[in-house]
């Protein structure tokens, strides 16, 4: 089974950006986590990006490298992107929303998802563990279409 896990801007930060919000583990610390919990479990690629089209390259192309299921977090364009939105609706591959912090009870601007309409499920305020939650969801789910 392939996951992709994305990140979109200013992940890259993490460790430095807001640890108030984001916590005090590093980019690399958080690909190391979700690499250790992959491992035996099913096969993972992480990216980050800080471009929109980028992400929405990085979706298509999960289609056509039959991708099995996709953990994202848009970051900031979950609050602007109906590229990205439309890009999840294109490829039909099941898909979670991940956010390392509560965005419930942040900014009236991030209360607005666009992507959140085309996953089955939103986890958020969880911290980097919010991660691996989302990806044994994702097992989880891909198993039981399976059925
Ligand atoms: C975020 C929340 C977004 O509102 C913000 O723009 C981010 C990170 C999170 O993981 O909590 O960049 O997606």
């Amino acid at each position: 089974m392939k996951i992709l896990v994305l990140n979109g801007p200013n992940l890259n930060m993490l460790g430095i950006r807001e640890p108030e919000h984001y916590g005090k583990e590093t980019y690399s610390d958080l690909e190391n986590k979700i690499k250790a919990h992959c491992n035996g479990k099913c096969e993972v690629e992480i990216k980050q990006t800080n471009h929109e089209g980028v992400l929405v390259e990085y979706i298509q192309n999960a289609y056509f490298e039959g991708v099995d299921g996709i953990v994202i977090n848009p970051a900031a364009y979950t609050h602007t992107s109906v590229a990205i939105l439309d890009a999840v609706k294109s490829v039909m591959i099941p898909t979670i929303e991940i956010h390392i912090s509560d965005v419930s009870s942040r900014e009236d601007f991030r209360q607005t998802s666009y992507i959140r309409q085309a996953c089955i499920k939103t986890i958020s305020g969880k911290g980097t563990d919010g991660y691996l939650l989302a990806i044994d969801d994702i097992i989880n789910h891909i198993r039981e279409e399976k059925i």
